[in-house]
């Protein structure tokens, strides 16, 4: 049976990277993003099924809308990559303190990271409650910067993905008991758009001024990414559940 993937952030690097690669993988897969150009990208994977759906992931109602959308038009959802979401800064200027970082940028960014996760893991578990798959899987997305109290990210950034870390944990305690594993990929700096856009320059790795924290002396791919996801949606990971993966260049080592 053809496992449904859904890919929230699908427009972005690292989440289409992961839908090129899911697809791959046989999977059929619904790119889920704020940007419309999900639909444009969906229709470029190999094989024919995939679609893509508007989502806004800090938003209750859309969540349901979208999660309805992509089960009325593919089926139950097996696996969950939920990749959305944003920086709350430009990386061009330099890290702002705490003592300048404004409560709408902080609300804006815990909007999009930490409620988004908890909505769209909410909405998975009500689903796989109700209608139960084999090989549930739950992806979401850290940083290295939540780890390392941030090398160059802000206050609301780090916090925000620091929720999502914990969020993983405790949503992988309580939806093993319906076969569902939840884990964290905790990247470090990976040459998407996210980086490339808060540089204002053209990110690589002549783009990322801190290369030599990096053991392996390059930041990441998002395929590298998208590698480690695919592991963690396998049948084989089944025992691993609530566990960070960090895909990070040796930037952190625990
Ligand atoms: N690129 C890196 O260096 C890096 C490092 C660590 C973690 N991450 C995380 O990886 C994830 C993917 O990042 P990326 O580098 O591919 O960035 P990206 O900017 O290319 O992709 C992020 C995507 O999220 C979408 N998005 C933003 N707000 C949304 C919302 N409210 N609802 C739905 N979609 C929304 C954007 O439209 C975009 O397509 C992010 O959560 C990011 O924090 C990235």
């Amino acid at each position: 049976m053809t496992r449904i993937a859904l890919i929230t952030g699908g427009a972005g690097g690292i989440g289409l990277a992961t839908a090129r690669r899911f697809a791959e993988a046989g999977m059929t897969v619904a790119l889920a993003d704020l940007d419309s150009d999900a639909c444009v990208a969906a229709a470029k994977l190999s094989g024919s099924k995939h679609i893509g759906v508007r989502i806004d992931v800090s938003d209750g109602q859309s969540v349901v809308s979208a999660f309805d959308e992509v089960e009325r038009r593919l089926g139950p959802i097996a696996v969950l990559a939920h990749f959305a979401g944003v920086l709350g800064q430009r990386l061009d200027q330099p890290r702002p303190g705490i003592d300048e970082y404004d409560l709408e940028s902080w609300e804006h960014v815990f909007a999009i990271n930490a409620r988004g996760a908890f909505l769209v893991i909410r909405e998975m578990a009500r689903r796989r409650k109700a209608t139960p798959v084999p090989h549930g899987r739950i992806v979401t997305i850290s940083s290295a910067a939540a780890q390392l109290g941030g090398y160059q990210a802000n206050a609301a950034y780090i916090a925000s993905k620091g929720a999502v870390l914990s969020l993983t944990k405790g949503a992988a305690r309580e939806l093993a008991q319906y076969g569902i594993t939840v884990n964290a990929i905790a990247p470090g700096p990976i040459d998407t758009p996210m980086l490339h856009a808060a540089r204002g320059q053209s990110a690589g790795d002549e783009g990322f001024s801190r290369l030599s924290m990096l053991p392996v002396g390059r930041i990441g791919r998002p395929e590298e990414v998208a590698a480690a996801a695919a592991y963690l949606v396998s049948e084989e990971a089944a025992f691993v559940t609530g566990a960070t993966l960090d895909v990070n260049g040796g930037l952190r080592m625990q």
